[in-house]
Parts: C-alpha cells; sequence; structure tokens
C-alpha cells in the first residue's frame, strides 16, 4: 500500500514514541520498504525530525488547544495533532493542511477525526509567536522552559552553566534547526570536491549537497564519509599536539562506530604507524572493524573494557584519545529525539566512568606522549571537572594547552577557547558542542 510523507511521518513517530526507536534508523527503513519520490522523502524526513525536535513546545500548544488532558489523547491521534501542529506553526503551511490531517485521522483513527479537526482549526488562529507568548504567560517553572525551548528543563540549565542567556537562546535554536550533514574526504583516499562548500575548521570537511549522501563519490569505497567538523577537529587536535614519528603506535580507546578511528587511521598510515581501535561492545567493535577496512593491517580492532587496557598491552602508546562514552548534550541538533530520552541522574555513573577511562588513558601513554580527552558534551561536570579531578591526584601529567594547537589547524577560528581547553559550539562554529582537552605524560 502506498504512503503519503505525512503517513510515513505518522508511522515512524508512533515507533519513536511506542518503541524508543531511533528516527535515524526508523525513518529510512519506512522510506525504503514504501520507495517514495525523493521530494516526499525529504517532506517525511522534515515531518518527522521535527515533530520530535520540537514536542516540548508542540505538546504544549495541543495541551492548551484540547479539551482534555494530553495523557488521556490516544497515542496515534496525539502523533497527529503534534504533526499538524508542526505543519502549522513551525513550517508555516497554510491553515487548509489541517485538511490533509483530518483525512488522515479518518483512516487512521476514525472514530477521532471530529476531535483532531476541532483541535487543529484551534491550534490554526494563532501565530508561533502568538503561541510562544501565550505559553510564556500561562506557564511557569519547568514547563515553561519546555515549551518556549522544547528541550527538557535540566538541559536547558547544563547550558546556562557555561553561556550566558543570550547564546543559550541561539544554541536552543542552533539545535531546533535541522543541520546540513558534514563530510570528511579522508586524508590519503579522497579529496573535498572542488565545488563543495568546505568546512571552516577542518582541511577534510565539506558540506553535503542536497540529495542522497549515499551516491557522492567515494562514499561507496568509505573514502568519503559524514562527519560532524568537531569529531574531525578532536582526532586532528591530538595529531598535530606534536610532529608525528615514523611508526608511532596511537589507541583509540572508546572507538565505536569508528568514526575519528577511521581519520586517525588515515592520518598514521601516512607516517606508517599502527592504530589500535578498542570498543568493548561487541556489536560497536563490528562497527569499527568495517570503519577501518580501507587500512588493512595498519590498524588493529580490540574488545575490551577501556579501564583495563594496561594490562592488555605491553608497551604504552604515543597518543590515546579517550573519547568517553558521554551525555551527548552536544549534539542534539542532529539526533532529534534524544534530548527527551537522556536523564541527569545518568550523568552520575558517566563522570565516574569518564574519569576511570581518563586515568587509564594516561597509565597507557609513553612519557612524553599524549592523551586528548574529549566528550561531545559541554556539561562541566563531564569536561573540566573530569579534568580538573584527574589532575588533583596525579603527578605524571601536564595539562597541554589545546587553542594553541588549534590555530595551527584552523588559524582563523575564534570563541572556541575555553580555558586550556578547545569547546566547539553549534551555534558559532557550526559542530557538535565538543570539548577537548590535551594532556601530556611528563614521567
Ligand atoms: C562517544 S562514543 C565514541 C565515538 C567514536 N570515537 C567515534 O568517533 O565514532 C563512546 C564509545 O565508548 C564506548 N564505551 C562504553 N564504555 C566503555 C568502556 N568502559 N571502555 C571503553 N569504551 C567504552 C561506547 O560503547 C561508545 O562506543
Amino acid at each position: 500500500m502506498t504512503r503519503s510523507a505525512r503517513e510515513i511521518a505518522c508511522d515512524v513517530n508512533a515507533e519513536i514514541r511506542v518503541n524508543d526507536a531511533y528516527a535515524n534508523l526508523a525513518l529510512p527503513r519506512a522510506l525504503s520498504q514504501h520507495s517514495l519520490p525523493a521530494r516526499d522523502a525529504a517532506d517525511a524526513t522534515s515531518l518527522t525530525y521535527g515533530c520530535a525536535r520540537w514536542i516540548g513546545f508542540l505538546d504544549a500548544v495541543v495541551g492548551c488547544a484540547v479539551d482534555r488532558t494530553l495523557t488521556d489523547v490516544d497515542g496515534d491521534v496525539l502523533d497527529i495533532l503534534r504533526l499538524g501542529a508542526l505543519e502549522l506553526l513551525i513550517n508555516s503551511a497554510p491553515p487548509h493542511v489541517v485538511n490533509e490531517w483530518v483525512n488522515i485521522a479518518k483512516k487512521r483513527t476514525p472514530r477521532a477525526s471530529g476531535f483532531v479537526n476541532a483541535t487543529l482549526r484551534r491550534v490554526s488562529r494563532a501565530t508561533a509567536e502568538e503561541w510562544r507568548e501565550r505559553l510564556s504567560n500561562e506557564l511557569e517553572g519547568d514547563e515553561r522552559i519546555v515549551a518556549l525551548t522544547s528541550h527538557p528543563a535540566w538541559i536547558v540549565r547544563s547550558f546556562e552553566s557555561v553561556l550566558d542567556s543570550a547564546e543559550v537562546r541561539e544554541l536552543i535554536d542552533a539545535n531546533n534547526t535541522p543541520a546540513v550533514p558534514t563530510m570528511i574526504a579522508l586524508p590519503g583516499l579522497a579529496e573535498p570536491p572542488l565545488t563543495s562548500e568546505r568546512g571552516e575548521l577542518s582541511p577534510f570537511a565539506f558540506r553535503a549537497q542536497q540529495g542522497n549522501i549515499a551516491l557522492v563519490p567515494g562514499v561507496r569505497e568509505g573514502a568519503v564519509r559524514v562527519q560532524d567538523e568537531g569529531s574531525q577537529i578532536a582526532a586532528l587536535l591530538l595529531a598535530h599536539a606534536a610532529p608525528i614519528d615514523e611508526g608511532e603506535r596511537w589507541l583509540d580507546l572508546c572507538a565505536g562506530p569508528g568514526g575519528k578511528s577511521a581519520l586517525m587511521a588515515a592520518l598514521l598510515a601516512q607516517h606508517n604507524g599502527l592504530l589500535v581501535a578498542n570498543e568493548p561492545h561487541e556489536h560497536r567493535a563490528e562497527l569499527v572493524r568495517t570503519a577501518l577496512k580501507p587500512f588493512g593491517d595498519t590498524t588493529q580492532v580490540v574488545s575490551v573494557d577501556g579501564r583495563d587496557i594496561r594490562t592488555e598491552f605491553d608497551s604504552p602508546f604515543s597518543r590515546i584519545l579517550v573519547d568517553a562514552p558521554c551525555s551527548g548534550l552536544g549534539a542534539l541538533r542532529r539526533r532529534p529525539e534524544a534530548r527527551w530520552r537522556k536523564r541527569e541522574d545518568d550523568l552520575i555513573g558517566l563522570t565516574l566512568l569518564q574519569r576511570d577511562l581518563l586515568h587509564s588513558a594516561i597509565d597507557a601513554t609513553s612519557v612524553g606522549g599524549f592523551v586528548a580527552y574529549v566528550t561531545c558534551s559541554p556539561d562541566p561536570r563531564e569536561t573540566v571537572d573530569v579534568v580538573t579531578a584527574v589532575m588533583t591526584v596525579r603527578g605524571d601529567v601536564a595539562i597541554v594547552d589545546t587553542p594553541s594547537v588549534l590555530q595551527e589547524i584552523a588559524p582563523s577560528v575564534e570563541g572556541a577557547r575555553r580555558g586550556t581547553a578547545v569547546q566547539l559550539w553549534p551555534h558559532r562554529h557550526n559542530t557538535d558542542a565538543m570539548f577537548i582537552q590535551l594532556l601530556t605524560r611528563t614521567r
């Protein structure tokens, strides 16, 4: 049976809601199952991702427009209301789009079609700005924050602990705006296309153009891949910490799915080195093996708990990347539903693991060697606090002024210094909010 873009968006949002599906996996599955034309596929993507992203705002609006509490609304009906409100308020569709959603309701939830019609007509009577004003006046506390930012309140507070309020607003806007995917042309394997828009930080980055990324030259061979520019910079900072000697051995301690490993392997291959990529979870280790296939036996994949890495290898490594498991608060623009699944309590276990992994990496680094501590989160508990806690108890490691190393890679970069670390931001640098602190082993 053929499906419209709107129906696909209903299907995928139901999967996200009921089965905790990931939008970036469930949507391509649904699109290929129904082989939608490119334009409809783009519409389905915009609706699905938009709805997942804007749920905080949409539910607040729908909550005002319905004559009952939202928890009493059937899930499939709620998806239709959210998507209809998204089209009206965020995508600026004309009011007659309500008819489209009523027709969908007639097919999928016939008894609720009148309710959908009445609710969406109420939604359509005000603009997004007018709704924001109303929500701002009627709600308070965390509910108000969620409605106005479409982010959980604890995440907004986390951003507020690092940025002033004007920049928090810019960051929130960036997280609520679809990101154009950034690609990497792996050095030694490919060059960024001449006609492409180049990245501003990484020499290997370029922006994907409209269309199917799988068809970009080099993608099928694994020479060109999707990779955020901040991730590229994390690997490049470790590579630029000092000139690379022939035959160096590097370790990527937390490697899955292998994005940064691939860039490290490409850089190291030019110096006859060996990259060991460690990933304890077998299914992710398999992804690392696939990511490193083009580099053959200049790489090795192992699968142990990073806290025990020292016992696995007799000799130390000259550089180690610790791209630690983290809350991922820096990648919200690329993972539309992720913000609603994260819990502040998760930080307790994560920060303990992050400290242990950083200690373990320093233990496994040779004297004079380098460690890059990296998180895709700007939260102080996962970033500066972890580095400070580790530095306080160790006498064998020194901080490297990481923004100075970044200057060599991207001389015109601004606004990336956070003390001695590099902090990139979606709204300043068009990257994920990556935190990178280089350390060097002194004895
Ligand atoms: C932020 S991701 C790494 C992303 C990767 N560097 C890339 O660029 O593709 C963190 C990884 O750490 C792994 N991990 C979780 N616990 C770990 C542990 N105890 N030791 C090492 N790695 C761990 C996770 O499975 C996850 O794949």
